[in-house]
Parts: C-alpha cells; structure tokens; sequence
C-alpha cells in the first residue's frame, strides 16, 4: 500500500490524532460522556487528511530545537481551529454532507453546532495562551489572528455571492483568507516554535501561501470535474450557491459562457445550473484554473529555494509533490 503523507515524512500520526483528542477529552469543563464532547470526539473521528498539524511538525523540522510535545499540541491546536471552521462553514454552505458523512449541524441541529465551533476555536486560544508566558508572537498569530482571517475570507466570499463583478484581486484576497493564511501560519509556527532562524520561518510561511492557494484552486476545480462519490458531497455545488471561484471567473470572461453565469440567481432550478456546468466544463476556464494552480506551485518551490542545502529541506519536496497531486 502507498504510504500516507504523515507516514512519508516521519510524522507520528496517532500522537497527532491523541493530542486533538486531549483538548475535549480533557477539558475540567466539559463531562467526557456529554453531547459536546461526544460531537467533537465524533467530528474529529470522522477522517480528515490531518494536513495542518501535518504543516505544524514539518516546520518544526526547520529549528534547532528538538520536535517535541509542544509542537504536537501546536499540531493539534491547528486541526482545531480548521475543524471549528468546518462546522461553521457547512452551516454556511447548507452542506448536509461532509467526507461523505452527514455533516454536525444535521444531526445536533444549527445552534447546538454553532456553539460547539465558538466553543472549539475559543478552546484553542485559551489553550494556547498557557504557552504565552513569553508573549510568543506566533502563538498569538495561531490562537486568534488564523481565526480572525478564516472569518473575514468566509465573510467576503458571502459579500460576493452572486456577485458577478467581483475581480480576480477579490478572489485571491478571499482565497488567501480563508485557506493559505492558516496552512502558511502552521508552517510558520512549528518553525519558530523549534527556535528557527525568523528568515527561514517566513520563506516557509510564503511557501504554506503559495501550496494553500494551489490546495483551494484545486477544490475550485473539483467542484467541477469530480464525483460526488470523491468529493463526499454533491458537485457543482459552488456554482449552485453563487461561489465565483477561479474557474467561473474565468468563464464570465468568455462572451459565449457569461449571460448564462450571470443569469443563475439563488432560486434558478438546478437543471438550469447543471446546464451552465456544462457549458463551463467544455470551455478554457478550467484550463486556466489550472495554469494559475501550478502557478502558485512554482513560486512555492521558488519561496524555499535558498533552504535548498537545509537537512529538512526533502520534506518540502514531499509536501509540494503531494499538493501538486503527486503521490507522497
Ligand atoms: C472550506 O471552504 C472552509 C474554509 C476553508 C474556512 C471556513 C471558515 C469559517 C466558516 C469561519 C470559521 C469561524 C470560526 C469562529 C472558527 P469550502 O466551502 O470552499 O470547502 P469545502 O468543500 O471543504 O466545504
Ligand atoms: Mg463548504
């Protein structure tokens, strides 16, 4: 059998997936057996490929320090935040489905998972404010700063729902916001938690930017060319939603392509949609979607460049591989 990414580059999985359980299980507050603990432990249970806490211990690789205790509760800090957002976000998007499983609101009801997501992102800033004697700058940027921008990318791609006119400096800004800051700040963070030079922390921050950006073309992308058996909910989702991602961007600049976009509102019927899906499948617009994903690949690799002779400098390699869709 292939071997997983965590596998590929020598990071302790289960230990990972032991500290994200630590935070719930726990926690003096919360009763092991209640319904909140149960729905996180569940949550948290139900897969996820672990790739920021995956970002988290590769930094770390960068530092003179030891990889450590610290850095897996950094590591388990990080899935926290991400699976927080996830909750709120398939609230957003009326997702019933996520990893092919109903999603939390759906079997707890939209408040109660509302207050499990504040409570889940709350939880990791307190946690991590034990480690702030030293008033670590990157601990902050994991704690709230990550969750502060994954709301404000969410809150600008709603502003923009249906928004026909929205520029590709939207989009990317949108983009950056609610993905590559927190893949890039996982990076950063594990390294300048083992004590790495700031320099090399910040071409590994720009490196997470470059490979987030990439990751969530990607996801773009799929929307409109996976199953709904790969994807874990139904495809064409995002355009049914007035999601202007890249490849509708580039499709509104197809004269042929752009009164049929435009012309989906959010009560247009779903053959209507389907139809538009078509018509966007069999046009450039996901070519050039593509050019721009391995656009930001290159400048990745191009960002670590100067840590080329650095020991763990094989690990990025892995990681781009991985995120340009090779195998790990
Ligand atoms: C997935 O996007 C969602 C995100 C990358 C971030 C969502 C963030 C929020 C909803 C804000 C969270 C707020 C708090 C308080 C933690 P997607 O819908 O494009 O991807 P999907 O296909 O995985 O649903
Ligand atoms: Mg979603």
């Amino acid at each position: 059998m292939k071997p997983s990414l965590p596998e590929t580059l020598h990071i302790d999985i289960k230990r990972i997936n032991r500290e994200i359980e630590h935070i719930v299980k726990y926690d003096k507050d919360v009763p092991r057996t209640s319904v909140l603990a149960r729905s996180v432990l569940q949550l948290i249970r139900s897969g996820g490929k672990r790739l920021r806490p995956v970002l988290v211990i590769a930094g770390s690789r960068f530092g003179c320090a030891a990889t450590g205790s610290r850095q897996y509760q950094l590591a388990a800090a990080a899935e926290f935040i991400h699976a927080a957002s996830l909750i709120h976000d398939d609230i957003i998007d009326r997702s019933e489905l996520r990893r092919g499983a109903p999603s939390l609101h759906t079997q707890t009801g939209v408040s109660a998972a509302i207050h499990i997501g504040n409570y889940m992102s709350a939880r990791v800033v307190e946690l991590l404010s034990g480690y702030t004697a030293d008033h670590d700058r990157f601990v902050h940027d994991l704690s709230s700063l990550a969750t502060a921008q994954l709301c404000l990318g969410e809150y600008e791609q709603l502003r923009h729902a249906y928004d026909y006119d929205q520029t590709l400096e939207q989009y990317l800004e949108k983009t950056r916001c609610k993905t590559a800051q927190l893949m890039a700040t996982c990076l950063r963070t594990g390294a300048l938690s083992a004590d790495a030079r700031p320099e090399t922390a910040a071409m590994l921050y720009r490196f997470g930017e470059a490979l987030g950006m990439a990751f969530q073309i990607e996801d773009d992308i799929l929307d409109f060319t996976a199953t709904a058996e790969t994807l874990g909910k139904p495809a064409g989702s995002d355009l049914v939603r007035g999601q202007v991602t890249l490849p509708v961007l580039y499709a509104l600049a197809d004269p042929g392509l752009e009164p049929y976009i435009r012309a989906i509102q959010p009560e247009t019927p779903a053959a209507e949609v389907n139809d538009v899906l078509e018509r966007i499948r069999s046009g450039d617009a996901l070519e050039r979607s593509e050019q721009m994903r391995r656009q930001y690949l290159r400048s990745a690799m191009q960002a670590v460049e100067p840590l080329r002779s650095h020991p763990a400098y094989g690990q990025l390699e892995v990681l781009h591989r991985y995120f340009g869709g090779k195998t790990a």
